[in-house]
């Protein structure tokens, strides 16, 4: 698996991770799997705690790790029932914010692109599922 560009990290900053992942959580909450996310008010929250993660796999800080220890993302799906067709309103929620991150969150053109394939192996790995 290869992790995001550094690059990222360093052009967005730990405030652009964290705003480009609330802005996936806010159309996660209003999309058909938002019953599996936490409700209106603590959606934000829950964002800034994913963003952890997403600013260390882009190059910053292991922040995730400091505060929750060894990420074991698969195993912290577990609890939710991640099917295929799931994962593709998930990375749909991403391809959607991303599709103007450039312009909205400062996201570098040039890591556009692997930044989207890491997403979609990535999330294959959280289906946990079948259909
Ligand atoms: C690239 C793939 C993915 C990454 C990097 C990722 C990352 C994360 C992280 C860091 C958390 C917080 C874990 C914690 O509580 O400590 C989380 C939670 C969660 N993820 Fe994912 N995730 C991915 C894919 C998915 C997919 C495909 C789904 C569902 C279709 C999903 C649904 C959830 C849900 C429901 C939670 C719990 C609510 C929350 O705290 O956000 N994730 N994810």
């Amino acid at each position: 698996m290869t992790l995001p560009n550094p690059g990222i990290y360093q052009t967005v900053g730990s405030q652009g991770i964290r705003e480009l992942v609330r802005a996936v959580y806010a159309r996660l909450g209003q999309s058909s799997i938002a019953g599996m996310f936490p409700p209106a008010e603590a959606l934000q929250a829950a964002a800034d705690k994913s963003a952890l993660f997403f600013i260390g796999i882009c190059g910053g800080p292991s922040l995730y790790e400091q505060k929750y220890g060894s990420p074991r993302m698969r195993m912290r799906h577990q609890g939710f029932a991640i099917t295929e067709e799931a994962r593709q309103v998930w990375v749909g929620c991403w391809n959607a914010e991303l599709e103007n991150a450039v312009e909205v969150h400062g996201f570098p053109a040039e890591h556009l692109a692997s930044f989207r394939e890491y997403l979609e192996s990535f999330s294959k790995w959280m289906v946990n599922r079948p259909v």
